[in-house]
């Protein structure tokens, strides 16, 4: 495993994880107000030296005119998601909330769908290709089992995604799998130089999410397509022992879901966020599981800062406004709140054993969570203070005049069978 990264710094966020290079991990505080003055000074000392010499060193005749869109694409964050802070390398979500931002579809600006199992992203990701009102709207011929979501003026796609793309970097491809693969795979599609791309995914409260996936596995889906690459292979079966032997787990009983050890249901949210070349992808014994876990979960954290979008499906509303605000986008329809899903029959049925096992099981995901329901709000809040006509555009989210009703379309047509959901 050579191939792999060491873990280098990553200053977060002033309450996240430190990485440091000997992979030794320390969490690191809040600092004092002082320190932090000190610091706000010389980020503005720094700034206006970096401003008074970079702008001429960076900003040559024709560039400064006014196509400030040109220097990014120069300089842009290759088939990686949006940077973690302002930096001149790529777009970080504060630059996406500016004025000037708009995702460019008529260019190079791709979105890249992150879906993982049982968080709603099959409506999400239907939604996308159906119901945003687009100057030239995806187009889904039945006998391709997908949609076209092309650029206005070229057949070239800006959403990569299961109903467009299809599942080009493995089924339900994770972080790395995504960000080590996509660029690539547009280009064997497509010659476009220089792209942008902005990552969207979904969470869901892990317990429920957890549940789900065992009725669902317990239906008989596999997921057997997924790659689990990382570090340039697939991961191996003494990496990811079966739980099951045969073609499926279909009948499975809970206890028999939660003992199997390399179920890859548990904390599958951090895991299909994080790095996994941090730690040493699949191989448990490249560190300590502590240490592993922790690494994962300030991994996951740190790219969720950098989704362009990522909505909590207990939130649909809300996350249905930020993204449309966040793209400048509008979808025809709105977002459905189903609360009553069929896992809280099954939450009331556990036992207090069950339910211990499954929170411990998902800890990782359940600070993930929490974290991401406190970036959300505050998501929320800032692209609200924006918007003058917020009551009014919360009220009616999903409503366009002139394309209330979206056209009938028969989705079960479009399912492919070989690819469980
Ligand atoms: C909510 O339920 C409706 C009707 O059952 C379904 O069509 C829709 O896909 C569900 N939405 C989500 C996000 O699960
Ligand atoms: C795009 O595809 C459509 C059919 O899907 C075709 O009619 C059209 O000529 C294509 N346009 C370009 C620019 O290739
Ligand atoms: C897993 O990591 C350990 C420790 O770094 C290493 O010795 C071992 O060769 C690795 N296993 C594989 C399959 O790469
Ligand atoms: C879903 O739950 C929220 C908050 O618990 C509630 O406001 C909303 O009315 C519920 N929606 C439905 C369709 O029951």
């Amino acid at each position: 495993m050579n191939n792999l990264k060491s873990v280098s710094v990553q200053i977060v966020n002033s309450d996240l994880a430190l990485l440091l290079p000997n992979g030794v991990y320390e969490i690191k505080q809040m600092e004092s107000k002082s320190s932090r003055l000190k610091q706000i000074c010389l980020f503005c000392l720094a700034l206006c030296i970096f401003g008074i010499f970079g702008f001429g060193y960076f900003c040559p005749d024709k560039v400064c005119a006014l196509s400030s869109r040109e220097t990014i694409y120069i300089e842009d964050n290759i088939g990686k998601p949006l940077a973690q802070t302002k930096t001149k390398v790529g777009l970080s979500y504060d630059d996406m909330l500016n004025d000037d931002f708009t995702f460019d579809m008529d260019s190079h600006d791709v979105m890249v769908f992150l879906h993982m199992q049982k968080t709603g992203g099959t409506s999400f990701g239907k939604h996308l290709v159906h119901d945003l009102d687009l100057r030239r709207p995806c187009t889904c011929p039945i006998s391709r089992k997908r949609c076209h979501c092309f650029r206005p003026h070229s057949n070239q796609s800006w959403l990569f995604s299961r109903y467009t793309t299809g599942w080009k970097c493995g089924l339900h491809a994770d972080w790395t799998e995504l960000t080590s693969c996509v660029d690539a795979k547009l280009d064997d599609l497509e010659t476009v130089a220089k792209r942008r791309y902005f990552y969207i995914t979904l969470l869901r409260e892990p317990v429920s999410r957890y549940l789900s996936e065992f009725r669902h596995v317990q239906r008989g889906a596999t997921w057997k397509g997924s790659r689990h690459f990382c570090g340039g292979r697939l991961a191996t079966d003494r990496e990811i022992p079966p739980c099951y032997e045969g073609e499926d787990w279909e009948g499975v009983n809970l206890d028999d879901f939660i003992g199997c050890k390399s179920n890859l249901a548990a904390n599958r949210q951090t895991r299909m966020l994080a790095d996994l070349e941090l730690v040493g992808c699949y191989n448990k014994s490249y560190m300590s599981k502590g240490e592993r876990e922790r690494i994962m979960l300030a991994s996951a954290k740190k790219n969720l800062l950098s989704m362009a979008f990522f909505g909590l499906t207990e939130y649909q509303k809300i996350s249905q406004y930020i993204f449309e605000e966040t793209f400048n986008l509008r979808f025809a329809i709105p977002f459905e709140q189903n609360n009553s899903t069929v896992s809280s029959n099954t939450l009331n049925s556990l036992t207090t054993k069950q339910s211990e096992d499954i929170a411990s099981l998902n800890n990782l995901d359940i600070e993930l969570y929490d974290y991401a329901k406190k970036i959300l709000f505050q998501r929320f809040e800032k692209v609200k203070s924006r918007d003058a006509d917020f009551e009014e555009r919360f009220k009616n989210l999903g409503v366009i005049y002139g394309k209330q009703s979206p056209t009938e379309f028969d989705w079960d047509k479009l399912e492919d069978p070989t690819e469980s959901p």
